[in-house]
């Protein structure tokens, strides 16, 4: 019997507000607070209007991850709330969600892209060239480190 494979998910950025801003915001909710007995907050949703949203969407348009970056300054951005749903993690989605995201903000030309990685997270962000700096520190009840990463510049 022929095994079909898995279509690649397509990535996407998308406007805020939007509904699938909302979608994501419902996710980031279920799947980054709620396991932590808490819901987002104010400071966790403010100002997002002017953040950019990204997401990498199956075959039905149904979200299989997505992530929220603030900019800071006028050349780098912080990553913020990165998942992947459970059930789709350990296929190369976050690896893919986070390439898209650097590419289009290297185009852009930001050159740095800065984040709060969860302890469990930090070998992600390592296997996708981010560096560890700094002490670690408690959030959300958790420990968590700071990382880094340098884009290429555009090509001139
Ligand atoms: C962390 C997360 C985004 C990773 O996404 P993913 O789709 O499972 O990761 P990928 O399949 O793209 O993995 C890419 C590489 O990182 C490695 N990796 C993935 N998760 C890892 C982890 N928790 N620790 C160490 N390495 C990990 C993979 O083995 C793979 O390695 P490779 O270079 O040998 O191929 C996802 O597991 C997730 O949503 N976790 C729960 C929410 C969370 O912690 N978000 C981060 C908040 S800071």
């Amino acid at each position: 019997m022929a095994v079909r494979s898995r279509p690649v998910p397509r990535f996407r950025e998308v406007p805020c507000p939007s509904p699938a801003c909302r979608r994501l915001r419902a996710l980031r909710e279920a799947l980054l607070r709620r396991p932590l007995g808490l819901r987002l907050s104010t400071a966790d949703c403010k100002g997002e209007q002017r953040q950019r949203h990204f997401l990498l969407l199956d075959a039905d348009n149904r979200i299989l991850a997505g992530v929220v970056l603030r900019p800071v300054g006028p050349a780098a951005a912080q990553l913020r709330q990165m998942f992947v749903l459970p059930g789709h993690q350990g296929r190369g989605h976050g690896r893919r969600l986070l390439a898209g995201v650097e590419a289009v903000l290297a185009r852009d030309g930001l050159l740095r892209i800065h984040l709060h990685a969860r302890h469990d997270a930090v070998g992600f962000y390592r296997r996708c060239g981010y560096v560890p700096g700094g002490s670690p520190f408690r959030a959300l009840g958790i420990m968590h480190q700071r990382m880094s990463k340098r884009l290429p510049r555009p090509p001139s």
